[in-house]
């Protein structure tokens, strides 16, 4: 509700499956509905799940009430968002009333919190399936058919889906995200994300090189390499016995790998977290005209104290340093942030420290949100969520109202410069402009011109601003 809304971790938005690309297979006569909540990894999970059940003959609408199969890819970061889940799933009620063969399944990190009891709190729900299990769908689906209700909830240390295709949901056709790892292995106190999602894992890079290249060659022209915490991506090939283990490739090499591909294919990254991100990734991005200088370094908290609190394992001098090393390696880099109000006992002046840092890095814009207490997360069992909702959300305010004369700051000084663009589309608000980003991360909107079309590279002159967006048209 104060957060402001963006692309990444907006969960309020709903993706329903488009059929766009996949090999036509024999038709089963069976629709599946499917629609996201939370981060881009869930909205990427919900590509393999429509691709492992497209395989089955399965085909897709955008309307769950002619839907056989209505699934809902669900978000646990905050209560809201799971409140938002529950009710979404009443608005199914009505279609499942109607249609009763209709199978209404929970995925993601919801199901996977909360398990069966799912079962025996929503009545409506058939099936319930976590992050790790979803190449168990069709059989759990088979189970529903069946007459029983279906439960997979198992985490694994392996699963990457490395082999899977995903099919694009709702795609411009040009920007798309490849999870390269899953899960988290940090533990950061206040968040549920490493019950929901299991040990941290990485995906082999040979199949992360040749999804970015299939993409490339469908016609993208930029990809967002996705993982909770992408600077400790780390892959080793698993080697027969007796054999040496071959090279560890770290994230900066796979960054390298990625940008060649082609020099025509943009690569983005997220999330990347402040105790990891190393001076190589810095130069890599530095020596890769085509990794765009832009960096998501979640701060929460500006306060030190606060900081060890959360288990984020940096302090304050620790993240500025890091701030440092961007700006001087990468001068024009963009960056962005998340940051939590009124964590357990934050203290008034703790929060000016959140303040003060933000005046330190002036970031290009930022995610914020008021602390929300996970049950089985560090924090709820060792410290007290003693912080009344009135301040939280008034510091939420005060975070909200700063980060917006920064983004205003930040993009001027975007204006009276030439922009490279990568058309993404027509803008939202009139279909006479095009929008797309710079290398910043920031839209860019400027008017049709009937030379470019979507997908091209265009330079786009700046003239004005406003806190979100660049205004300009393109010149030769
Ligand atoms: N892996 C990313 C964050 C993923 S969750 C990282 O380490 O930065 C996205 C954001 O949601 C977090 O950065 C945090 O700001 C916010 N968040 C997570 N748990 C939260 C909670 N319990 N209450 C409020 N915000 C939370
Ligand atoms: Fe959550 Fe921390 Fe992992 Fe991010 S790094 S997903 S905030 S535990
Ligand atoms: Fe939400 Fe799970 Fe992502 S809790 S933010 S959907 S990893």
């Amino acid at each position: 509700m104060f957060e402001i809304p963006t692309k990444e971790h907006d969960e309020s938005r709903q993706g329903e499956a488009v059929l766009l690309e996949k090999d036509p297979k024999k038709s089963n006569g069976r629709k599946l509905y499917i629609e996201s909540y939370g981060c881009q990894m869930n909205f990427s999970d919900s590509e393999i799940v429509a691709s492992i059940l497209l395989d089955k003959g399965f085909e897709t609408t955008r309307d769950y009430k002619e839907a056989d199969v209505v699934f809902i890819n669900t978000c646990s970061i905050r209560e809201n968002a799971e409140q938002r889940v529950r009710n979404r799933l009443k608005e199914f009620e009505s279609a499942k009333a109607k249609n009763p063969g209709m199978v209404v399944g929970v995925l993601g990190c919801m199901a996977e919190r909360l398990k069966s009891k799912f079962l025996e709190e929503e009545k409506l729900v058939d099936v319930v399936v976590g992050p790790d299990a979803y190449r168990d769908l069709p059989n759990l689906i088979e189970k529903v058919d069946e007459g029983s209700r279906a439960v997979n909830v198992l985490l694994s240390r392996e699963e990457t889906y490395a082999d899977i295709n995903p099919v694009r949901l709702n795609t411009n056709g040009v920007t798309a995200f490849i999870s390269i790892m899953r899960g988290c292995d940090n533990m950061c106190s206040f968040c549920v994300v490493p019950f929901t999602r299991g040990r941290e894992r990485s995906r082999d890079p040979q199949s992360i090189v040749r999804e970015a290249r299939d993409l490339f060659h469908a016609g993208y022209r930029e990809v967002t390499l996705l993982g909770q915490n992408v600077d400790s991506y780390k892959y080793t090939a698993p080697v027969a016995e007796g054999e040496e283990p071959g090279p560890v490739v770290n994230f900066a090499a796979l960054l390298e790998m990625v940008a060649g591909v082609d020099p025509l294919l943009r690569v983005r990254f997220s999330t990347s977290h402040p105790k990891d991100i190393t001076d190589e990734v810095l130069y890599t991005m530095a020596k890769y005209e085509n990794i765009c200088k832009y960096i998501h370094l979640p701060v929460q908290s500006g306060n030190s104290r606060i900081l060890k609190l959360m288990n984020r394992t940096y302090d304050r001098e620790w993240y500025m340093e890091r701030v440092d090393a961007i700006r001087r390696i990468i001068p024009d880099c963009g960056i962005s942030t998340d940051i939590i109000t009124g964590f357990c006992s934050e203290t008034e002046a703790e929060h000016h420290d959140t303040l003060s840092m933000m005046d330190y890095v002036k970031y290009d814009f930022a995610y914020m949100f008021a602390y929300s207490e996970r049950p089985g997360t560090l924090a709820a069992k060792r410290y007290a969520d003693d912080i009344p909702e009135e301040i939280k959300k008034q510091r939420l305010t005060e975070v909200v109202d700063r980060q917006r004369e920064h983004s205003l700051e930040r993009l001027q000084t975007y204006v009276g410069k030439v922009h490279k663009v990568l058309i993404e589309g027509l803008s939202k608000r009139s279909d006479t402009d095009y929008c797309g980003r710079n290398d910043q991360n920031t839209m860019v909107v400027f008017p049709v011109d009937g030379r470019y079309r979507v997908g091209d590279y265009v330079q786009v002159y700046v003239d004005r601003c406003t806190s979100a967006t660049l205004i300009g048209t393109i010149v030769d």
